[in-house]
């Protein structure tokens, strides 16, 4: 068959269709992107907004439009939205099988069910039968995603993906090290280690496995360049783990560390289970161990009983910080989750957008005055893909900075000296002065 996926959400939806697709191509199916070329498409879906939830039904109007004029059409619905709403999805008559985030690996099996006329839900939990040796097909070829631990055991009270995703799992280190092996000798130069916590990453083993751990050991592979990770709980990021990343250059300089509020009122009614000083001193540990480190986060604006002396603590806490990226969001309550069973979603929409607004210019405005520090530096970059039409390319430094660079696409995956030139709110500007 031919097969279209279509993915929305994080990082980890992108790699479970990487092995999705890998799987199935293996099987003798052929992966392409026209949706109206395919036999069938599988929809992986996020549920961590309700606006997330609103594209995969946006999706499903097209592909109903779309089984009009071919009724052969198979669609499969996975992820987060998958795991939440199964049984209203089947509802829908344009949808053949809904199955869950622990059912990827069975995705041929699967489809060939659905292939054949029949409706169905699977939501079984067969993980473990993905590991180093199943097939993926990857989107990059020189950064690679691992995902090292599935679910999330945390409940924050205003998130769904404890739900969706289930119980912390950590996959093997050993298995992990082969995946990593086998990638080093293909060419890979740079992996991100997945998970919606890493810093959890062995606990569940009982065998001595955690971040730190594994970072170590993936060190002793030659040919990774550069080793990135995501996402990190500041409540479990330790003092071993900074030691680990001080250590070594070849770790990523980039540590993204949701905080989400910058009131301790707001951070226990969210149940993050740490308070702003701890958050600001973990902060200085790391920058005083990692002086080269550019730190990320989330927030969330309009949590439930968020004042507007709430809300100025964020305001104060992104100024003292001064992030490399703020992820924001307006709050959206998620069906299920302890904060819209128990919290009225009571700040108006216009003060959520407001505060929303006003965060997004104060960081642009942070982002701008950083980015003139690269004025007249050199820095590594390493490429990442094509800009269409100037002849430049852009590419990634060890913090997680974009530079844009005239460039053949021959030096995709290869690392560069740039002289950064001019400078934007985003991107940095450059050309190319040496090889590295
Ligand atoms: N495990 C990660 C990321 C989880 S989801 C972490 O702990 O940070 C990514 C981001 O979506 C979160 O950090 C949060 O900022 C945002 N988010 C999650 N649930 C949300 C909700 N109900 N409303 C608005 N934003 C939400
Ligand atoms: Fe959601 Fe919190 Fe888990 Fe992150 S740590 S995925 S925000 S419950
Ligand atoms: Fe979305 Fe699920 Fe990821 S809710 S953010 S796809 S874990």
């Amino acid at each position: 068959m031919k097969v279209a996926f279509r993915t929305f959400g994080c990082q980890m939806n992108i790699s479970d269709t990487e092995a999705m697709m890998g799987i199935l191509r293996r099987a003798g199916h052929e992966i392409i992107d026209s949706e109206e070329a395919a036999d069938a498409v599988i929809v992986n879906t996020c549920a961590v907004r309700e606006k997330s939830e609103d594209k995969l039904y946006g999706k499903l109007g097209q592909l109903k439009a779309l089984k009009k004029s071919n009724d052969r059409l198979v669609v499969g619905v996975c992820g987060c939205v998958a795991e939440k709403n199964s049984t209203e999805l089947l509802t829908h008559r344009e949808v053949d099988f809904v199955f869950g985030t622990r059912a990827i690996s069975r995705i041929d099996e699967l489809l060939s069910r659905a292939a054949v006329g029949e409706r169905f839900i699977e939501m079984g939990d067969y993980i473990d039968e993905l590991d180093a040796d199943s097939p993926r097909l990857r989107t990059s070829k020189h950064h690679a995603w691992i995902t090292i631990i599935y679910g999330c055991d945390k409940f924050c009270s205003y998130c769904i993906v404890p739900y969706t995703r289930g119980r912390e799992k950590s996959r093997k280190m050993t298995d992990i090290l082969n995946e990593v092996r086998q990638l080093a000798d293909s060419g890979y130069r740079e992996i991100t280690f997945l998970g919606q916590n890493v810093d959890s990453y062995g606990k569940d083993l009982e065998d001595g496995s955690s971040l730190a751990a594994l970072l170590r050991e993936t060190l002793k592979i030659e040919g990774i360049e550069r080793i990135w990770f995501l996402t990190s709980y500041p409540k479990d990021f330790s003092d071993e783990l900074i030691d680990v990343i001080a250590s070594c250059e070849r770790i990523s300089r980039s540590i993204h560390l949701p905080v989400q509020s910058g009131s301790d009122r707001i951070l226990k009614s969210m149940n993050r289970g740490y308070t702003r000083e701890y958050f600001l001193d973990l902060i200085r540990r790391v920058r005083d161990r990692v002086p080269d480190s550019s730190l990320s986060t989330d927030i969330i604006v309009g949590f439930p009983g968020e004042t507007e002396a709430d809300y100025e603590n964020t305001v104060s806490l992104i100024r003292e910080v001064r992030f490399e990226r703020v992820n924001l969001a307006m709050y959206s309550p998620r069906e299920g989750t302890l904060s819209a069973r128990k919290l009225p979603d009571d700040i108006p929409q216009e003060v959520k957008i407001k505060r929303l607004n006003d965060l997004l210019a104060l960081q642009k405005h942070i982002n701008r005055q950083e980015n003139e520090k690269y004025l007249d530096t050199v820095i590594d970059v390493i490429g990442e893909g094509k800009i269409k039409g100037n002849g430049k390319i852009y590419g990634r430094t060890m913090n997680n900075k974009i530079v844009i660079y005239h460039a053949d696409a021959n030096l995709i995956g290869i690392p560069v000296k740039i002289k950064v030139d001019s400078v934007s709110a985003g991107p940095l500007y450059g050309e190319i002065v040496g090889v590295l």
